[in-house]
């Protein structure tokens, strides 16, 4: 017996929004791909790459996009599929309502078609000092250790990766504001309860405390409830909220 593994259903039709460069005028191209078994978002892409050739029949440029790790863990091929942001390659066609529409992310520049420039999340991951500082390369040993609940939270919290779907969300977060955004707040939470990553808790405090820090926030929720990941962002915004009220007033009455 002869299997293929595909074809099992009828051709997909999926439109994406192209762009040439970030000044471009985006336009849509509508492909029509076969539908294989278990495929997913990534896989249509790939699909049209290799026959780059709208529905009308017209010959176009293969779309570009991003991807890593293909497991959902890097987050780099996060973009808009219809409607929502989410990863191409964990997304399954299947799930989707047709024509499938991908688009880029919104709040960052778009370099061409769905690839965009997250840079700006590692920027405020730096700007945070959202590391553990280690003195030299040599190993160390085994760091201090960690209280249990301590250690389930710091998990649940290191699973963010950078994907941006939150601030893709967050109403307070875009190109024409400073907002550092609940994804590296989060993480300011993270390295602040890390027993060396505390030695620069003031400091990461005192960021977050000024212009496009923690105060800039609206309390919208929405971003928690889009995070792929399930971090608990809220709770993260109000531990860092508390905790630079706590910072404010200890440097106030230490002065
Ligand atoms: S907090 Fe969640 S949604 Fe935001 S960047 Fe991290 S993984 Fe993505
Ligand atoms: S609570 Fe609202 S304003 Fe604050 S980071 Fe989340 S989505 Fe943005
Ligand atoms: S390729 Fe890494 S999250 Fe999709």
């Amino acid at each position: 017996m002869e299997s293929h593994g595909h074809s099992t259903n009828a051709p997909i039709s999926v439109r994406v929004m192209r762009r040439d460069n970030p000044d471009a005028t985006p336009r849509y191209e509508v492909f029509q791909i076969p539908h294989r078994q278990n495929m997913n978002v990534h896989m249509c892409l790939l699909e049209i790459q290799e026959n780059p050739v709208t529905v009308e029949g017209t010959k176009t440029t293969p779309v570009a996009w991003d991807v890593n790790c293909l497991e959902e863990v890097c987050g780099s091929c996060t973009m808009i599929i219809n409607g929502r942001a989410r990863q191409a390659c964990s997304t399954l066609v299947d799930t989707l309502e047709k024509p499938i529409t991908i688009e880029p992310m919104t709040k960052f520049t778009v370099l061409r078609d769905l690839q965009v420039d997250r840079s700006r999340m590692f920027e405020d991951l730096k700007k945070t000092k959202s590391w553990v500082p280690i003195d030299g390369t040599h190993a160390l040993g085994a760091g201090p250790r960690y209280a249990q609940d301590d250690q389930l939270v710091s998990y649940t919290l290191s699973r963010c990766m950078t994907c941006g779907c939150c601030v893709e969300a967050c109403p307070q977060y875009g190109p024409g504001s400073a907002f550092i955004g609940p994804a590296v707040l989060s993480q300011v939470r993270r390295f602040n309860m890390h027993p060396t990553g505390k030695l620069n808790k003031g400091e990461r405090l005192e960021t977050v405390m000024g212009s496009g820090g923690i105060t800039d926030c609206g309390s919208a929720q929405v971003c928690a409830s889009v995070c792929p990941k399930e971090i608990p962002l809220l709770d993260s915004i109000a531990v860092v909220a508390r905790d630079t009220t706590i910072h404010a007033l200890t440097s106030w009455f230490g002065k």
